[in-house]
């Protein structure tokens, strides 16, 4: 009796720890992205998951167990000669968003990866299953039709924050009078003119999306899709129910630095599951030069996109020249050999972040400000100068500066003229420290890890069958309803009807005087 209790208890032990498969697709073939979805993988592996992750960036040592990876390296050829994703061209050229650069980026990359022969000879086999599919949302939600193949829920995986077209398909536009975004990076509250642009940002958005990509996304989701949901004995669903069907939205921020607008039930903030804490061991050459420093050290690093060694060579050289000057030990992300460097210089051309950001001897962290780098230097408490160079970095170092702990300088010729007096504020002024931990406080104080969450969320969409009891009712009425136009008709209808009726009354009451006259 007893072994038999005892068995049955082991049982539903195993049974309640069941691992679910896992599609995990991250096709983009950009660095700092792909860190997001090796985080994800991470998390739903120990969690006991079984997952497959398509990637542009396979891992080189990949988990053992229970994973396998489909590679995508193909899509990288969409990025080779992208002259515009380069440090120099955009010091020359300043704008700050090419909205319809980026969106046929990403549409082109989509073209590439529906054609990879590695993921096409996933999708064409009939007896593959998943529980679930969770994709990276940048610009195109065609990967949507992923979870029409294989008939399962949908979770997006937003590298950015709480943003208006994000925020779309699980919800509603945010008003953009006071909800901040990548588009312009304005932070509320906005100025007339700032209001002004916010709008004109957004209307260029849809137009763009609507007039051009759309319909190319329409042609390559019909094309693509519609053999293999046949091959399965299904019909295609219609483009844009699918894209408004997800059951939940990740968001790789968090809301520690505020100026996030209202948000609906199935959007989680989980900035930070990417980050290993605690991190890794310095190498030892590293540690030395951290652990020696006496005056601290200042970190340098434009990220893995945007990298250091594109800046102009007149502008590296006055940069030396400037650190030079500081008594501080500069730590410089610079991905060549870069000869005559003063004393206090040294340079990595790869760079252990977190190892780096947790160091007690670091003082700041000077960043092009993309996400993942601004969440780190969030994370780890540590005060930042930004110079954001493209997309959503305007907006990551201006919720920074809000915050007061980082300052915000222009990309330009003029870089190290500009970031001298920052660098002395910055070293002299013990407020900006204080107040990198107090945000990092701020961020830290959760009831659960950012991956503990995405792991929990992810199970729920399962588990409830893709969490309709998630999904905001703004989703199932549309515009006119949410605006109360059809109450607006019948208001104008009704005081056009008023108004007839009077003026009939009215000129029956002058007939009669003429008559009685
Ligand atoms: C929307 O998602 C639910 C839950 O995953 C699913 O049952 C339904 O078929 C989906 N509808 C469309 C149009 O994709």
């Amino acid at each position: 009796m007893e072994v038999l209790r005892i068995i049955l208890r082991l049982f539903c032990v195993f049974s309640s720890i069941e691992g679910y498969k896992v599609l995990v697709a991250f096709p983009l073939p950009v660095r700092s992205l792909n860190l997001l979805g090796e985080g994800l993988v991470r998390h739903l592996l120990n969690a006991g998951h079984e997952v497959t992750y398509i990637t542009a960036y396979p891992f080189k040592d990949p988990p053992k167990k229970n994973f396998r990876q489909i590679d995508l390296s193909s899509v990288k050829s969409v990025f080779a000669n992208q002259n515009k994703l380069n440090t120099g061209y955009m010091m020359n050229n300043r704008h700050t968003n090419d909205i319809y650069y980026v969106q046929e980026l990403a549409l082109n990359c989509a073209k590439a990866t529906f054609a990879d022969q590695n993921l096409q000879n996933l999708l064409q086999d009939t007896s593959e299953s998943f529980d679930v599919v969770v994709a990276d949302l940048l610009e195109t939600e065609i990967y949507a039709g992923l979870s029409a193949v294989y008939d399962c829920p949908m979770v997006w995986l937003y590298s950015m924050g709480a943003h208006s077209v994000a925020l779309r398909l699980v919800d509603q536009p945010a008003n953009p009078a006071y909800a901040s975004d990548y588009l312009t990076g304005h932070i509320p509250p906005l100025t007339f003119v700032q209001r002004v642009e916010q709008l004109w940002a957004h209307v260029q958005w849809y137009f763009l999306k609507w007039f051009f990509i759309q319909p190319e996304e329409k042609v390559l989701y019909q094309r693509t899709f519609e053999p293999l949901l046949a091959k399965r004995g299904r019909s295609l669903p219609d483009y844009q129910d699918l894209i408004y069907n997800a059951s939940l939205m990740f968001s790789n921020e968090h809301n520690a630095l505020g100026n996030v607008p209202a948000i609906p039930q199935n959007f989680r903030f989980v900035g930070g599951f990417h980050i290993e804490d605690p991190p890794k061991a310095l190498p030892q050459d590293l540690q030395a030069i951290m652990d020696s420093s006496k005056h601290g050290v200042i970190y340098f690093s434009m990220g893995s996109t945007w990298q250091s060694k594109d800046i102009p060579e007149s502008v590296t050289r006055g940069l030396l020249n400037m650190f030079g000057e500081l008594k501080e030990t500069v730590l410089w992300k610079y991905e060549e050999n870069l000869p005559n460097l003063p004393p206090n210089v040294k340079i990595v051309q790869w760079a252990p972040q977190h190892s780096i950001l947790v160091h007690p001897n670091l003082l700041m962290f000077i960043s092009h400000g993309g996400l993942l780098s601004s969440t780190e230097a969030l994370h780890f408490g540590v005060p930042t100068i930004g110079i954001p160079v493209m997309f959503d970095q305007y907006i990551n170092v201006n919720k920074a500066v809000s915050s007061g702990y980082a300052l915000s300088a222009e990309l330009s010729d003029d870089l190290p003229n500009t970031l001298r007096p920052l660098i002395r504020d910055m070293l002299d002024n013990p407020i900006y420290r204080q107040k990198a931990k107090q945000s990092s406080m701020i961020y830290h104080d959760r009831p659960a890890t950012a991956g503990q969450e995405l792991v929990h969320w992810t199970e729920h969409v399962i588990k409830t069958k893709g969490a309709p009891h998630l999904r905001s009712p703004a989703l199932r009425i549309p515009v006119y309803q949410k605006l109360y136009l059809d109450l607006l008709l019948v208001v104008v209808v009704l005081l056009f009807i008023c108004k007839k009726a009077l003026s009939l009354v009215f000129k029956k009451k002058v007939s009669q005087k003429k008559k009685n006259n």
